[in-house]
C-alpha cells in the first residue's frame, strides 16, 4: 500500500533525527511532563500484558476450527510480539532517562503470572478482552482525536504510538471473538473485566505516579496545572478510555460498535516496521 505524504514526511523526520543521534528528549510531548510521562506508563505496563495476550490467544486458537478466526488469532499474535520487542527497547530508554520502567515491567509480570496460575483459559481471554478494549479506546483516542498531530512533539514517538495504535484497532475484536467461540458467556465476562479494570488501573496509577517520583514531580503544581487536561480533557490520552470504558459491560458487547475514524489518515505500512522503530532508542541518552 502506497503510504499518504503525511506519514511519509514524518518517517523522513524520524530517520534524520535518529541519523544524527538525537536522542528523545525527556518531555517528548510539548515539554508536557504528565502527558509524556502517560504514554510512558503505558509502555512500562504494556509488553508484559501482550506477551499474556498471546500465550492466551494460542491456546483458544487450538480450540476453534473456524479459518477465519484462525487466521485472525495468528494476525494479532505476530502484531502484539512486534509490539512488545519495540517496547523492550522502548522501556530500555526509560530507564536510561532513569524511570523505574523495568521494575514496573517485572511488576506487571508478576501479577499476569498469578492470574495465569489461577484463571480458566476463559478467564485469562476476558483479561484479555479488556485490556484490548482498553489499548482499542485508547488507540482511537489518538488517531481519531490525533493528540500527537500538530503539537511540538518528537516524530518518532508519534510513529511509535501511531503504528502500535493502528494495530490496536485492528485486531480490536480477535480476543472478544475468540472467547465467544468457545462458549463465554456474560457473568464472566462482566465479572472478571471488573476484576481486572480495577487491577489494571492500580498498576498503571501506581507506575505513573513512580515516574513523577523519578523526577520529583510528583507533587508540582505546574506538572497537574498543564497537564490535566491533556490526561482527561478531550485532547487527553484517556478521555475516550474513560468515556468508553462502561461500553465493555452492556450485554452483547462487541468492539465494532465504537467506530474508528482515523481522522488523520494515519496508514503506516505496519508490518514489519518494528526493527526501524527499535533504532529510535538505539540513540544513548545524554
Ligand atoms: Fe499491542
Ligand atoms: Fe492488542
Amino acid at each position: 500500500m502506497e503510504e499518504p505524504v503525511i506519514n511519509e514526511r514524518e518517517r523522513e523526520v524520524a530517520l534524520e533525527l535518529t541519523a544524527h543521534k538525537i536522542s528523545i528528549r525527556e518531555w517528548w510531548f510539548k515539554d508536557n511532563a504528565l502527558l509524556t510521562f502517560a504514554f510512558n506508563t503505558s509502555s512500562a505496563t504494556v509488553p508484559e500484558g501482550e506477551r499474556f495476550i498471546v500465550r492466551a490467544v494460542e491456546e483458544a486458537k487450538g480450540l476453534v476450527s473456524d479459518p477465519v478466526l484462525r487466521e485472525q488469532a495468528d494476525i494479532l499474535v505476530h502484531e502484539e510480539l512486534a509490539h512488545a520487542k519495540m517496547h523492550d527497547a522502548y522501556n530500555r530508554y526509560l530507564d536510561a532517562q532513569g524511570f523505574p520502567a523495568t521494575k514496573h515491567v517485572q511488576e506487571t509480570a508478576v501479577l499476569l503470572t498469578f492470574f495465569e496460575r489461577i484463571f480458566t483459559l476463559r478467564m485469562r481471554l476476558v483479561t484479555c478482552m479488556i485490556i484490548e478494549h482498553f489499548t482499542a479506546t485508547y488507540s482511537k483516542q489518538v488517531l481519531d482525536i490525533g493528540v500527537l498531530e500538530g503539537e511540538d512533539t518528537d516524530e518518532r514517538m508519534d510513529r511509535v504510538w501511531s503504528w502500535h495504535c493502528i494495530e490496536e484497532v485492528e485486531h480490536r475484536s480477535t480476543a472478544v471473538d475468540l472467547y465467544r467461540a468457545i462458549g463465554g458467556g456474560y457473568f464472566l465476562r462482566v465479572l472478571i473485566g471488573a476484576f481486572v479494570s480495577l487491577a489494571f488501573l492500580i498498576a498503571h496509577a501506581r507506575c505513573l505516579i513512580d515516574f513523577l517520583r523519578a523526577k520529583n514531580l510528583l507533587f508540582t503544581w505546574h506538572v497537574w496545572s498543564n497537564g490535566v487536561r491533556y490526561l482527561i480533557g478531550k485532547r487527553g490520552v484517556y478521555y475516550l478510555v474513560l468515556k468508553y470504558w462502561l461500553f465493555y459491560f452492556k450485554p452483547g458487547f462487541h468492539p465494532n460498535q465504537i467506530p474508528i475514524e482515523n481522522r488523520f489518515n494515519k496508514q503506516l505500512h505496519h508490518y514489519h516496521i518494528e526493527d526501524e522503530l527499535v533504532g529510535y532508542f538505539d540513540v544513548p541518552v545524554k
